[in-house]
């Protein structure tokens, strides 16, 4: 039997028939591989297979612990049981793994469902460090309960990176004790557009939140027990006007503007002065703070010159520090905040432009804009993620008609299929791979969910495997993927059939979308 696992497992030996796992689950492994050896364990007992779980020093299930810090793990399904080996990360992995090769009628709690594993030998490792989901909650504010789903998501398909999109120009979603504006005002917008942009009708209704940093902290602990990293973004100079709003003095005009209520680029972008510099350098200081992760996102996208061009106080700017070019106004700002974020020992990412406007020193690059980006940040000699929006922006429509939630490219002809993501074939050499989901058009839990599912399936293929199975191989083991995210629970776009058809209706411990609205109030 093939193996139907998404990601596709490098080596995968299988010695015919199965293996079943006993009611009383024996587990032998020290206390750290139990915690990795979780997900695969409580879905056992969630779904009834198993009543009860004993540890014992020789169990049916092994768990053990290898001193390796890389990913790689190797799974034995044998008449003794079940072994599984590696570092503490490949352990996570090698859970996941277990999970996925269960009949997926265990994945649904309660299902009373029988437990078997198919016997044979399984030998693992990933084809990229870096294989992430971007999910941006200032264009919507997003429940943490939500957020939690998001990480076993991305758990489940061994993704280790969740690239968490916490400001925009309209809304600020992250919490800075030194400026507490910027939660107050920034979090909050009057209204916001309905429709595709551009357009000219508003919906009348406030939209607002931000978390505590209690939830990001409990959201970063959730995360790294399934060993995946929250990578947080505070996106500037650009995609600022959030923070503007709430703060005019880092603006380029005197004038007040307003939390963004529509989508697209503003030229509305900080201004070079130390005071502002001095701000924003506090500001990453508490996202370090919150956030453990190696890697701290900077944005650098979509960064209009034109109030650079008019300000004087630029004209000397570029004097003093002999830049000839207004772009390159973009890559001194970045380069100061970028040190400052090396200085704390950490590693910055920035988006493709901000290489282009020749940020110095040692970035991880994410390129998005198309797959010549990628190629010339790899000539570059970067770190290179690879996130072509053409095929991983997971946000655009899956399909062109009517009958498809608003997403981008609606109306415009626009769309990306389940083959158009997986057409993207990865370069040699590139650090990782990212899927996006930019949240314009996405207003709640069930809509970001229909968007992702099935799409991140091809993107986390892409991002463990490389492009080691071709279509053919590909699209049965989807089909069964889908059957597990049914099995699960988790919303989805069908693979098959008309129209838009949720497969569950998303139900908020927190009060999901309600809450936002409440928080909304809270900030008016
Ligand atoms: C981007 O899509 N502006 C990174």
């Amino acid at each position: 039997m093939s193996s139907t696992v998404i990601p596709l497992p490098r080596d995968w030996s299988p010695a015919g028939g199965e293996v079943a796992v006993p009611p009383e689950l024996t587990v032998a492994g020290d206390g750290e591989a139990l915690v990795a050896a979780r997900p695969f364990v409580r879905t056992l007992e969630d779904c009834g297979a198993v009543t009860a779980v004993v540890r014992a020093e020789d169990g049916f299930l092994r768990l053990v612990t290898e001193t390796s810090d890389d990913e790689s793990h190797r799974i034995t399904v044998d008449d003794d049981g079940v072994e599984l080996r590696g570092g503490p990360q490949g352990l996570r992995w090698g859970a996941q793994t277990l999970r996925a090769m269960l009949p997926a009628a265990c994945l649904m709690p309660g299902s009373g469902a029988r437990a078997v594993l198919p016997r044979g030998v399984l030998h693992d490792a990933p084809a990229h460090p870096w294989r992430g989901l971007l999910i941006d909650v200032a264009r919507h504010w997003m429940p943490v309960t939500w957020l939690r789903r998001v990480v076993d998501i991305a758990a489940f398909h061994k993704l280790n990176r969740i690239h968490l999109h916490l400001t925009d120009d309209q809304g600020w979603r992250m919490p800075v004790a030194a400026y507490p504006r910027l939660t107050t005002v920034g979090a909050r917008r009057r209204e916001t557009l309905v429709g595709p942009a551009p357009g000219d009708r508003y919906d009348g209704v406030p939209h607002g939140g931000a978390y505590t940093r209690a939830e990001l902290e409990a959201l970063v602990a959730h995360a790294r027990e399934q060993g995946v990293t929250i990578v947080p973004e505070i996106d500037l100079p650009g995609h600022m006007v959030a923070a503007i709003a709430a703060h005019p003095e880092w603006g380029n005009h005197p004038d007040p503007v307003e939390v963004m209520t529509t989508w697209g680029i503003s030229s509305t972008i900080i201004n070079t002065r130390p005071g502002t510099l001095a701000a924003l350098r506090t500001i990453v200081d508490e996202v370090m703070d919150v956030f453990d992760s190696p890697w701290i996102h900077l944005g650098g996208d979509e960064v209009p010159t034109t109030e650079w061009e008019a300000s004087p106080e630029v004209a000397r700017l570029m004097e003093r520090e002999g830049i000839d070019d207004v772009r390159g106004v973009q890559g001194w700002i970045m380069d100061q905040l970028l040190d400052h974020v090396r200085r704390a020992g950490r590693t910055p990412v920035v988006w493709g432009e901000a290489m282009d406007a020749g940020v110095s020193g040692d970035v991880v690059v994410q390129a998005w804009t198309e797959p010549a980006q990628v190629e010339r940040a790899l000539a570059r000699g970067h770190r290179t993620v690879a996130s072509p929006q053409q095929h991983w922006y997971l946000n655009w429509s899956a399909a062109p008609g009517d009958d498809e939630p608003l997403g981008f490219g609606v109306g415009k002809g626009l769309a990306t299929s389940v083959e158009d993501a997986w057409a993207y074939r990865v370069p040699d050499g590139l650090h990782g791979v990212e899927g996006a989901l930019w949240a314009e058009y996405i207003t709640t839990p069930e809509e970001a969910s229909y968007h992702l599912l099935p799409r991140l399936a091809v993107v986390a293929e892409r991002a463990w495997a490389g492009n080691a199975c071709d279509w053919a191989g590909f699209r049965p083991r989807l089909e069964e993927q889908v059957r597990r995210y049914e099995q699960l629970g988790w919303e989805h776009r069908p693979l098959t059939g008309p129209g838009l058809r949720w497969s569950r209706t998303w139900t908020d411990p927190g009060g999901g979308p309600a809450r936002a609205r409440r928080r909304a109030d809270i900030h008016g």
